[in-house]
C-alpha cells in the first residue's frame, strides 16, 4: 500500500469511529434520593452530577412532591404513581433508561419497575442501601416541623390505616413477630415483594425479571436500615429476630416471588458490600461499582436472534 493508500484507510477509519461514537446513544440514568433529601440539596445535586460528569451519560435528579417534607409523609404507593407518570412525560426516557437508587428511593425505583403500566423500559437498576426486604425499626426523624409529626407517627400503630396513608416509611416497617398484620395491613411492601399467598402478581414479576443487570449494594457501617442485609434481600425469618437469613435463603428467592433468583441464576444480580455508613459511598467505589452500568453497554445495544437468544454478530 502506498502512502496515500495508507492516509486514506486511516481517514476511513477514522471516519468510521467517528460514526460509531455518534451513533451509540448514551442512555439516560434517572437517581432516586431517600428519605431527609432532595434535588436541591446539594449532596443530591451533587451525586447525580457525579454520576454524569462519570459517566457521560445525561442524569436526572427526579423530585417527587415537595422534597423531603412528602419524603417522609407522602405513602410510597403515592410516590411511585406520581414517579410513574413523571417518567412517561420526560421525552429523554422514552427509549429506555437506567435507575439509580438511594435508600428509600429505591422501594420507589421498584414501583417504578414493577407498577408503572405503559412507562418506558428500565435496563439498568442499581441500589444503594436499598431497604428491599424491609426494616425492623424507623430511624427518628429528628428536628424540624415535619420532623415532629413524623416522630409522633412513629411511635404510633404502624399498621394501622392512618399510620399507613401518612408515614412512608410505614410502608416498608415489617415486623418479624408480627407478620399477619403486616401482611394484612401494609400498603406497600407486601404488594411490592409479591408475599401475599393468592395475591402474586406475574406481571411485577416479568417486569422486574426483564432488567439487564440489577447492583444490590450493601454497606458495611449502615445503621439506618436494619439489618442492613435488608440491602441484599436477606432479611429475618418469619415470627423471629434471628437467625439472620440471607436473601438466598428467604422464600422470596427460593419461591422466586419477584424473579430475583431468576435473574441471579441468569448472572445478573451484583450482590455489592463497600465499607462505610449509609449511603456514605467513597468515590472508588462509585467509580467501580456504579459508573459501568451508566456507560454504555454493548449488551444493552446487542441485537439477539429472537428464536436462539443468541447474539448476532455483524
Ligand atoms: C459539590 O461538588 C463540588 C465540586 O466537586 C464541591 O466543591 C462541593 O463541596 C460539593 N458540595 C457538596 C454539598 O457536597
Ligand atoms: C462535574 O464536572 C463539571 C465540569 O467539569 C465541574 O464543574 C463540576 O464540579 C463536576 N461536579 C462534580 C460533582 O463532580
Ligand atoms: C397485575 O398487574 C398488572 C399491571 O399493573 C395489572 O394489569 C393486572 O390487572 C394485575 N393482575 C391481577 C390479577 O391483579
Amino acid at each position: 500500500m502506498g502512502n496515500k493508500g495508507l492516509k486514506r484507510s486511516c481517514v476511513v477509519v477514522a471516519v468510521a469511529l467517528l460514526a460509531m461514537v455518534h451513533v451509540s446513544v448514551s442512555v439516560p440514568f434517572i437517581m432516586l434520593h431517600g428519605i431527609s433529601a432532595q434535588c436541591s440539596n446539594a449532596r443530591d445535586a451533587n451525586f447525580t452530577q457525579l454520576l454524569t460528569n462519570l459517566s457521560g451519560s445525561p442524569g436526572f435528579c427526579l423530585e417527587i412532591g415537595n422534597g423531603v417534607g412528602d419524603s417522609w409523609l407522602m405513602p410510597l404507593a403515592r410516590q411511585a404513581e406520581i414517579a410513574c407518570e413523571k417518567v412517561k412525560q420526560m421525552k429523554e426516557l422514552s427509549q429506555g433508561y437506567n435507575i439509580v437508587g438511594r435508600s428509600q428511593g429505591n422501594l420507589v425505583a421498584r414501583g417504578l419497575i414493577e407498577f408503572c403500566d405503559g412507562g418506558p423500559p428500565v435496563y439498568n437498576y442499581i441500589s444503594l442501601a436499598g431497604p428491599h426486604a424491609g426494616i425492623s425499626s424507623v430511624p427518628m426523624c429528628g428536628s424540624g416541623l415535619f420532623c415532629k409529626l413524623a416522630d409522633e407517627l412513629i411511635k404510633g400503630d404502624i399498621y394501622s390505616d392512618f399510620i399507613q396513608d401518612h408515614l412512608a416509611p410505614s410502608g416498608y416497617l415489617k415486623i418479624p413477630t408480627d407478620m399477619t398484620k403486616y401482611l394484612e395491613n401494609s400498603k406497600y411492601l407486601p404488594k411490592l415483594n409479591n408475599e401475599i399467598p393468592n395475591q402474586r402478581n406475574s406481571t411485577y414479576k416479568d417486569r422486574f425479571t426483564s432488567l439487564q443487570n440489577l447492583v444490590l449494594i450493601k454497606f458495611q457501617d449502615d445503621k439506618v436500615i436494619v439489618p442492613k442485609d435488608s440491602s441484599w434481600f436477606g432479611f429475618y425469618p418469619d415470627g423471629e429476630f434471628e437467625p439472620l437469613l440471607s436473601a438466598q435463603q428467604t422464600k422470596l428467592y427460593t419461591e422466586d416471588w419477584i424473579g430475583l433468583k431468576t435473574l441471579d441464576d441468569a448472572g445478573k444480580v451484583k450482590f455489592v458490600s463497600v465499607a462505610g455508613e449509609h449511603i456514605r459511598m467513597a468515590d472508588e467505589d462509585v467509580v467501580k461499582h456504579v459508573v459501568p452500568y451508566l456507560q454504555d453497554q454493548p449488551s444493552s445495544v446487542q441485537r439477539v436472534n429472537r428464536k436462539t437468544k443468541q447474539p448476532l454478530h455483524p
